[in-house]
This record gives C-alpha cells, sequence and structure tokens, in this order.
C-alpha cells in the first residue's frame, strides 16, 4: 500500500508529479480558454469582487499566501490572508463584493468551517478549494475547485499543498480572464508552463539522494532557519513546518528583507539556513535575497540555497546548492517545496520519529 516507500509521506512525495498532473487535467476547453467545472459562480457574479480573503490553516495558510501573490499579480484584486482561528474574532468588514476563498485539503477542518460559516452570515460568497469530495466544507461553500491529489494519508500535508497551489493559480488566471485584464495574454503561457511542472518536478524528485544525505547530516541540530523573498517566503515557512512537525526541531521561517529587523541576532557559527532563491530576472528580487544570504553566512552559518540551476550567483554564497529547474518565480514554490519535503522527511526518520504520525498531531483538527 506504500508502493515500497517506508511512509505513506514518502509515498505522497513521490506522487506529487502525477497529482499535479491530475489537477491541471480537463481544465482547457478546445479553444483553449479556461474551464473550472463547479465554479458555480456566473461571470457576472466574479466580476462583481472587488476584494478576495483567504482563509486557511498551517500548509494550506501558506498556499493561500503564494496565492495572494499570483491573484494581485494576474487579476489586479486585493487579497488579503488570514489564519482560519483568527478570521471571525476581529470582525472582518465583508459583503456580497468580498470573495472568501477557503482553502482545505480535508474539508473538515473546524477553524475554517467556522470562518466560512461567519462569511455567509455577512452575504459573502465563499469558494473552497479542497480535496476531499463531499466533505462539509465544500457542501457549505458557494463554490468549488476540488484538487485531485488523491488520498492523502501522512499526517504532514504534501501532495495535497502542491495541489492546492495548482487550484490557486487557475483561480487566479480564471479570474484574469473573465475581468480580462491585461495580462490575458499571459494566460496561455502560464498554463503552458504549469503544464511542464509535472516534468520538472520529477527532474527534482530524481535528486532526492542529495538532499537525504544533507538531511542526515543534521541529524541533532537544535535550530534550523528558512528564507525566502516574494513567493519562496511562504515557501521557507512551509519548510519550517515540515521540520516541527516530522523533526521536532526548532525551525522558523523568514522573509529574507525582514533578517536585519531583528532575526539575523539568532544566527550562530554553524546554524543551518535553507533559503530558497527566487529565480533569476529582471527585477531587483534575486540580488537582494543573495546579500540576505551574505549576511548570514558572514555571521557563521551553513547556508543550504535551492536556486535555479546554472545559478552561479547563488551557488558563490552557498555551501550546498540544491539545483531547481527554471521556472517563473510565481510557480517556483511548487518545485521549491520538494526538497524541503524530502529534507523533513528523511531527517525526522534519521531521528527514528514515526513521520507518518507525528505526536500530538491529528491529521484533520475538527476542534476549534
Ligand atoms: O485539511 P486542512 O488543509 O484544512 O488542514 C490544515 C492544517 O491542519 C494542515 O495543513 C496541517 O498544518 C498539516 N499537518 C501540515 O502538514
Amino acid at each position: 500500500e506504500k508502493d515500497g516507500h517506508d511512509w505513506f509521506m514518502r509515498k505522497e512525495i513521490f506522487e506529487q508529479p502525477h497529482a499535479v498532473a491530475d489537477s491541471l487535467l480537463g481544465r482547457r476547453t478546445r479553444t483553449g480558454e479556461l474551464q473550472l467545472d463547479e465554479m458555480r459562480l456566473s461571470d457576472q457574479e466574479l466580476r462583481d469582487i472587488d476584494k478576495i480573503i483567504i482563509i486557511a490553516a498551517g500548509t494550506s495558510f501558506y498556499a493561500g499566501m503564494v496565492a495572494k501573490y499570483a491573484i494581485e499579480h494576474w487579476c489586479r484584486i486585493p487579497v488579503e490572508v488570514e489564519l482560519s482561528s483568527e478570521f471571525r474574532y476581529r470582525d472582518p468588514i465583508l459583503d456580497y463584493s468580498t470573495l472568501v476563498v477557503a482553502i482545505s485539503q480535508s474539508g473538515e477542518t473546524a477553524d475554517t468551517l467556522q470562518a466560512i460559516r461567519h462569511a455567509r452570515l455577512q452575504r459573502s460568497k465563499v469558494l473552497a478549494i479542497c480535496n476531499t469530495n463531499g466533505s462539509t466544507i465544500p457542501r457549505e461553500s458557494d463554490a468549488v475547485i476540488y484538487t485531485h491529489a488523491g488520498p492523502e494519508i501522512g499526517v504532514a500535508s504534501t501532495k495535497g499543498f502542491v495541489t492546492q497551489l495548482v487550484a490557486c493559480y487557475l483561480l487566479a488566471l480564471y479570474l484574469a480572464q473573465v475581468k480580462g485584464t491585461r495580462f490575458g495574454d499571459e494566460i496561455a503561457d502560464v498554463v503552458h508552463q504549469l503544464e511542464a511542472i509535472p516534468g520538472h518536478m520529477s527532474t527534482v524528485l530524481d535528486r532526492a539522494e542529495e538532499v537525504y544525505e544533507l538531511a542526515r547530516d543534521h541529524v541533532g541540530e537544535r535550530t534550523v532557519l528558512f528564507l525566502g523573498r516574494h513567493a519562496g517566503y511562504p515557501i521557507a515557512l512551509e519548510g519550517a513546518l515540515k521540520l516541527k512537525e516530522l523533526a521536532y526541531i526548532h525551525a522558523e521561517g523568514f522573509a529574507g528583507g525582514e533578517l536585519k529587523h531583528g532575526p539575523i541576532a539568532l544566527i550562530d557559527e554553524g546554524m543551518p539556513v535553507l533559503c530558497v532563491v527566487p529565480p533569476k530576472g529582471r527585477d531587483q528580487l534575486h540580488g537582494k535575497m543573495l546579500s540576505a544570504i551574505q549576511e548570514v553566512r558572514a555571521r557563521g552559518a551553513r547556508t543550504i540555497c535551492l536556486a535555479e540551476e546554472g545559478d552561479r550567483s547563488a551557488a558563490a554564497v552557498a555551501d550546498t546548492v540544491i539545483e531547481l529547474p527554471k521556472v517563473p518565480v510565481l510557480l517556483q514554490p511548487l518545485l521549491a517545496v520538494v526538497p524541503l519535503q524530502l529534507f523533513a522527511c528523511e531527517l525526522a526518520t534519521a531521528m527514528g520519529h514515526d513521520v507518518d504520525q507525528p505526536r500530538n498531531l491529528a491529521k484533520s483538527v475538527t476542534v476549534e
């Protein structure tokens, strides 16, 4: 049942190329337009939306953070991302022109369910991004985008997460299509780039052994830090969460630019820092990230950089490089998260922990 793997989690990590491909199936009409079957909101209702609030917990929350970058860039609609457990208690400003997007792998997370009930009482439309057919959250929502990851057994979300990202990209592109934004021409290109992701993910997975070796070198570590910028920032947070959940190691993710505002004081001789380096582009993101990496390195950190293939300037500031195939910055999370999942899975295994059922955690959290 684990296809020869020691853990469901590891099996699910390796299923990701397939899960992404399945989540993209049937989303295009013959004329190349995007279609989302269970959207159930009319084009006019979607055009009337002037604000999106994404609510989710844990790993799904990080998918929501990535979605913010994508939706704001492609659709020019303001997006807030909020932990579902906090949402109701701040008396959020909602009305019929607000779209609330609830992201939940299980569809049963109590915090998220209560949050969507609150939103619907305020007349907002709710769209669920969910992996579990017929679960409570999609049943109580106005519209659904189902992810097609298949059942996720490991408590740590992996293929659930990457398929949530795919659903978020599709939603962003669909909204751009309906609204006819100036990024309309880009839609077909991005869909093609998404369709190439399963192949790129397989390339990353083919190099799993390198990540495993690195992970085994970190048994006994007390603190591991993660750095990212832009869409790589939520991936830094996700990498840290995986390590906490599975290896019970203190881990934290930071935005590269935030380091100098405090966290850099944590850096100690030999402290591992995993850095998600944005692809080289015309903007300053890449350079800014490299200077943050230089800063931690100058203070003794051991830097492990996830960087685009052939990125020599990243290699120059890295003690170890994990190469990622070349993709646009907004899609890089789909690839960058994979080595971080492998790292946490292998490190926890080497420490003798139960990876599929970490202590104190349940697969779906049905109490508030
Ligand atoms: O089923 P959900 O997506 O609503 O679950 C949300 C979180 O409980 C979940 O992502 C949790 O953080 C995972 N253990 C992360 O690996």
